[in-house]
């Protein structure tokens, strides 16, 4: 499996606090079953740079081989909804996902920019696409699932939160990521983990969960062919969305 969000550079963000910490999360998502995990520290958050978080990933990546665990760690960041980030774009500045055109970005826990979906249209335009992150944690989502629709419309993906599907996040959180999977509006599962106790690196229980709302063939996609088809920079295939009612 690919976990495509998580906070698992140490000491740079919210994240994990030490290498130690960091080893033992890669240990923990091996035992089940990642083996490739994309380190997607906050930017705009915290003051990371693009040379951090390389500098960072080679560091963790060098005592991953020390300690024998063979996990692929790639790069990517976890971009805050502002203006900003076309600049960066337009700059080549921005640090999409393994240098695809595949880009995270945070959705805040109230309320979503009143523009989202224009702000979708135009990183599509410029050849970005967007992933927003973990929206069945949004208050403003959880009374309106058809912004979702609307922002797959304009051309975004959505990854819902691995301990949102198994309820760790709450009832409200569990329910909305119920109705995100039954209605086609997310197309990756991740962890966003941000340590071993919080948000841990594990993906199994969820897409175990999944599965018997979505069926286990698009669950597994969720944690294997699409994030694997976002890191290659490929058009990742994604089931038709469904219009909530
Ligand atoms: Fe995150």
């Amino acid at each position: 499996m690919v976990d495509l969000h998580t906070h698992i550079l140490p000491g740079i963000d919210d994240g994990s606090v030490s290498f130690e910490e960091s080893i033992k999360m890669c240990s923990m998502a091996y035992q089940d079953g990642i083996r490739t995990i994309v380190a997607t520290p906050h930017i705009g958050k915290f003051p990371n740079t693009k040379e951090i978080i390389f500098q960072k990933t080679k560091e963790l990546k060098e005592q991953l081989v020390t300690k024998g665990i063979i996990i692929e760690l790639v790069c990517g960041a976890d971009y805050e909804f502002t203006p900003e980030i076309f600049a960066l774009i337009d700059n080549k500045a921005a640090l999409t996902i393994n240098n695809s055109r595949y880009i995270l970005l945070d959705t805040p826990y109230s309320l979503l920019p009143p523009n989202i979906e224009n702000i979708v249209g135009v990183l599509v335009e410029k050849g970005v696409i967007p992933i927003v992150t973990h929206p069945e944690r949004c208050l403003q989502v959880q009374g309106n699932l058809g912004m979702l629709y609307g922002l797959i419309r304009a051309g975004a993906l959505i990854q819902v939160t691995a301990s949102s599907i198994t309820g760790k996040m709450g009832s409200k959180a569990e329910e909305c990521a119920t109705k995100i999977l039954k209605n086609n509006l997310a197309h990756i599962i991740a962890t966003d983990t941000h340590g071993i106790d919080k948000r841990p690196p594990v993906l199994s229980e969820s897409v175990g969960i999944a599965s018997s709302i979505i069926g286990k063939e698009m669950a597994q996609a969720m944690v294997t062919t699409i994030p694997q088809a976002i890191i290659e920079d490929k058009v990742a295939s994604i089931p038709e969305p469904k219009k909530p009612r």
